[in-house]
């Protein structure tokens, strides 16, 4: 890929494991854990989407937060465990190979930042709790303009602000949706394909895929 001056990030599910909230309480919850975490994920994608149709904006924890009351109700999980299972979400690990990547990258004249639904309290709190406090230019967050992914005004923020070509920008995320967003608007997109997955008909398909962010490397 030439001439790419910037490199954005999404976080959920990207950088960030959004399973390893409820792993790390599996103890407790049981064999269940796995459906539940991707159920509580299904729920707050799906909340974000219809609240920006609806034009009924409430912030990325408030939205996670409502998805977890119903998704402990549908996997029938106590409900005291509420207030531990989104503490543990404030504090989301990394992908295992995601630290090694981005000090690599920041040795190199990119721009590099994170553009996420989740709010700039949230996204900082992730980012301090895993010391990666000097990797980013900026930390994009959907709340400046009050509507989530994939409306083109949330991948508008790093365009407006960088002042490059939108296929000078590398867009990378684990959603396939968000691939397309990012792609539809003009992006060079990259699906991180962690897990082996088929990609969306959403008229953007991605010429980059990698399995990690590992072969970031590689194509860059
Ligand atoms: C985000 C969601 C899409 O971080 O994962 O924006």
């Amino acid at each position: 890929m030439k001439n790419i001056k910037a490199i954005i990030f999404d976080a959920y599910g990207t950088l960030f494991d959004v399973n390893s909230a409820a792993e790390k309480y599996k103890h407790k919850i049981g064999d269940k854990w796995e459906g539940f975490a991707n159920y509580w994920r299904t729920t707050q994608l799906e909340y974000t989407w219809l609240r920006s149709l609806m034009n009924r904006h409430k912030d990325f924890w408030q939205v996670t937060e409502d998805s977890l009351d119903k998704s402990m109700k549908i996997f029938e999980i106590d409900l005291s465990m509420k207030k531990e299972l989104l503490n543990l979400y404030k504090k989301l690990s990394t992908f295992p190979e995601v630290k090694e990547v981005l000090n690599n990258l920041k040795e190199k004249d990119y721009k590099l930042a994170i553009l996420s639904n989740g709010t700039p309290s949230l996204l900082c709190e992730l980012v301090k709790s895993n010391n990666l406090d000097n990797i980013f230019d900026d930390i994009f967050s959907i709340e400046e303009v009050k509507i989530y992914k994939p409306n083109s005004k949330v991948y508008d923020l790093p365009f407006k602000k960088y002042q490059i070509k939108k296929n000078e920008v590398a867009f990378l995320s684990a959603n396939t949706w968000d691939v397309s967003g990012g792609g539809n608007y003009g992006y060079r997109s990259i699906w991180v394909n962690r897990n082996n997955n088929i990609f969306d008909n959403l008229d953007y398909k991605p010429k980059e895929e990698v399995k990690n962010l590992k072969q970031l490397l590689e194509i860059i």
